[in-house]
């Protein structure tokens, strides 16, 4: 039998925090990252049988009960994953009545999940319902995102708009749009709540002020889905480099083109068609 750090989840947790990192969207502790396992793909391994630590979850994780999540510490550096991930990594199991986690491998100088567990798993929860294949849930501080949460409106329908129109492709890999919020304390229950509640329609949902929480059902999807986000809002920046004016465009008519040409259908009302 095989340890799990040498897994192939690990190795994929251990790359991607590392590229986010050298994207600057994790500064210090910025970013956390939840990854759940199917049992078929976690019991195999010699060193993941022993209940390590308990710990409370303070909200109704039920829909997840035994469930196992491989997730990111909190305090801890998406720079350090990539040479430390038994430190800074850990899989836990929710149990069975949903009210706390069993660590069972990682966390090993007593770490524990990021201060974010609540939203994400409130959020794996409500995509679930979505999307069966549903697994995985990234926070990170996307710069130029973050910076468009000053200077724009937020609304979703604004925010979807104008990150559809500065990149050709955007619309196909979010069609249903982004999700906001309003600035709210980050950690909280309140703040899972209200991320939950958005991720029932989108499968991101910007933080104001603070970052972005994207989901999807593998770690390249999801953090392309973040890619494809960041390089919009990017390009955006750039045009406001340029002084600003926007001399032509790609028009909602031609949106909703590209949408349907990849079988893809934008959130209603957020294209003007007539
Ligand atoms: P953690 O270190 O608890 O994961 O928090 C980082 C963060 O980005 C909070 O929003
Ligand atoms: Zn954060």
């Amino acid at each position: 039998m095989t340890k799990f750090v040498d897994s192939e989840y690990v190795k994929n947790m251990r790359e991607v925090t590392r590229e986010s990192y050298f994207r600057y969207w994790d500064e210090r502790n910025g970013g956390n990252v939840s990854y759940r396992l199917l049992t078929e793909e976690v019991e195999g391994f010699e060193d993941v049988h022993e209940v390590k630590r308990t710990l409370e979850l303070g909200f109704d994780a039920s829909a997840l009960a035994g469930f196992y999540y491989l997730v990111t510490g909190t305090g801890r550096y998406f720079r350090n994953v990539y040479s430390r991930p038994e430190l800074d990594l850990g899989l836990v199991k929710i149990s069975e009545d949903g009210q706390s986690y069993d660590i069972v491998w990682g966390f090993e100088d007593g770490g524990k999940p990021t201060s974010e567990f609540p939203s994400h798993l409130m959020s794996h929860i409500e995509r679930l319902k979505v999307n069966p294949n549903q697994r995985v849930v990234f926070h990170c501080h996307p710069t130029n995102l973050i910076a468009l949460s000053f200077t724009q409106e937020l609304s979703e329908r604004h925010l979807s708009r104008l990150l559809w129109k500065m990149q050709a492709e955007s619309i196909v890999v979010f069609p249903e749009g982004i999700g906001v919020i309003p600035y709210m304390t980050p950690g909280t229950n309140e703040i899972g709540e209200a991320t939950a509640a958005k991720m029932s329609e989108f499968q991101t949902v910007l933080w104001p002020h603070h970052g972005v929480f994207a989901s999807g059902s593998t770690l390249d999807e999801t953090y392309g889905l973040i890619e494809v986000l960041e390089k919009a809002a990017m390009i955006y920046s750039q045009v406001g480099a340029q002084g600003g004016e926007i001399k032509q465009a790609i028009t909602d008519k031609e949106l909703q083109k590209i949408a349907e040409f990849f079988g893809m259908t934008p959130h209603e009302g957020f294209l003007d068609l007539d």
